[in-house]
């Protein structure tokens, strides 16, 4: 199996890496994703506009999936959906075959609306309401994740209240970090997510002495956007000594590239290291599960915005239509984008800064791009904008949500409209 794109012309690793699968520049010069002229999506269905390549989607889910089950027959590929949380993805994902992991009700709605068997769900979260739990259990998941002990009580409770026997994972805290933002780092001995080591054992105990619910195995999520793969192999060393289980959840966490030569991990080795360490220190017998949001979703996806205005001062700002409402993740952590113009990508630029329409100086999407002679009225795309950049959107400054837009096989098809200003008020009271 190889994770090289399937659909690629080669022009998209010309333009960068970063751009979905099968990305080209066409015969006019202008950035083609999914078959579609950028250009030509932007004025049908507006900016900005999240554009989604379907077949990038759903390649990625089958290659997690296939390249999974190649190693290890007794297996399953969870979309940890809080990463894309739009029932047109979720539905997309889940007739590839794969399994869905829930943080919310909310989440769980969405999912159970695509089309995800109850039992192939499994319910995360380290503050899960009693009416979260409820829910989640009147419905049939398969499998809750348990994050405390009072979490433990709460399920253990409504399992009862239901005289279910529910299977259940314990979330452990390995104590093991890897290189990424503290924000999204969950590993750490200090975290509030999960049992550390020491209190695991007496989780476990608490769990084996309940009637209602069925310990299965552990669950471990060391971080997000982790760019090395030894941390993965020392957490799953962490579990192994707590003991021998038959399921292992080895959770998500595997890193993309946002920018042209970032080299994540490919996809293959992440699944070998996992498999081959599992093999090593958990056994042949069990059954292995993961759960990748980001890597299965965040470079299928490019966000479209217009140049709205350019100011040159000390330096050149480039103002989109959107901003910190549409991509949060460059003001939360720092994270580094790439910017192209649809109908030049491939020309050199001027260095600017490419700023939001919202009403702060920290609504910069990009610092010190380059763009080529950048105009009002220019279609300015984002690559690798598919993970947590829908999943965080917000009106602030009252901008309504952009549209998200399936494009395949050259055609170009509306499957979340915009947000209009109606909606703004549609809760008032
Ligand atoms: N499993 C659990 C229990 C998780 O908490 C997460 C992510 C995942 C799986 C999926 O991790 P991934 O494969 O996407 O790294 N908003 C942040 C990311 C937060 C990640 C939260 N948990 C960002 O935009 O970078």
């Amino acid at each position: 199996m190889t994770s090289s794109p399937p659909l690629t012309t080669g022009a998209s690793t010309e333009i960068t890496t970063a751009l979905p699968w099968g990305s080209r520049v066409n015969r006019r010069g202008h950035l083609e994703v999914g078959g579609c002229d950028l250009v030509e999506v932007a004025r049908e269905f507006g900016t900005p506009a999240y554009v989604v390549a379907e077949d990038d989607l759903r390649g990625r889910a089958r290659s997690f999936l296939s390249g999974l089950r190649a190693r290890h027959s007794d297996c399953d590929v969870l979309f940890a959906s809080k990463a894309f949380p739009c029932t047109p993805v979720l539905r997309a994902i889940c007739q590839e075959g794969l399994s869905c992991d829930v943080a919310s009700g909310g989440e769980l709605t969405l999912a159970l609306a695509a089309g995800f068997a109850p039992e192939r769900i499994f319910l995360h979260g380290n503050a899960k309401s009693e009416a979260e739990v409820q829910l989640a259990l009147a419905a049939g998941v398969g499998h809750v994740v348990l994050d405390s002990l009072h979490d433990m009580e709460r399920v253990e409770r409504t399992a009862a209240s239901l005289d279910l026997n529910q299977n259940v994972l314990v979330r452990v805290n390995p104590d093991v970090s890897g290189d990424t933002h503290a924000a999204i780092s969950t590993g750490q001995a200090d975290s509030k997510f999960g049992f550390g080591s020491a209190d695991a054992r007496a989780a476990i105990d608490a769990v084996a002495s309940s009637p209602h619910l069925r310990l299965v195995g552990l669950h471990c999520h060391i971080g997000s956007q982790l760019l090395h793969l030894d941390p993965f192999r020392r957490a799953v060393a962490a579990l192994a000594a707590l003991g021998d289980y038959p399921v292992y959840n080895l959770g998500g966490g595997l890193g993309v590239a946002y920018q042209r030569n970032q080299e994540p991990p490919a996809v293959e080795d992440y699944l070998a290291t996992l498999v081959d360490t599992a093999h090593d220190l958990l056994g042949r017998n069990k059954r292995l599960l993961i759960e990748p949001g980001r890597a299965l979703v965040a470079n299928s996806t490019v966000t479209l915005y217009s140049v709205e205005t350019v100011k040159r001062n000390v330096s050149t700002w480039v103002a989109v239509d959107g901003g910190m409402s549409d991509n949060l993740r460059p003001m939360l952590y720092g994270s580094r984008y790439e910017a192209l113009l649809a109908d030049r990508p491939l020309q050199a630029g001027e260095r600017c800064h490419l700023a939001g329409k919202h009403c702060e100086s920290g609504d910069v999407i990009i610092h010190d791009v380059q763009l080529p002679d950048p105009a009002p009225g220019d279609i300015v795309l984002t690559p690798a904008t598919g993970a947590y950049g829908y999943a965080m959107a917000n009106n602030y400054n009252g901008v309504p949500r952009p549209p998200v837009v399936f494009v395949r096989d050259g055609e170009a098809r509306l499957v979340v409209r915009r947000e209009t200003y109606a909606d703004l008020m549609s809760r008032d009271v």
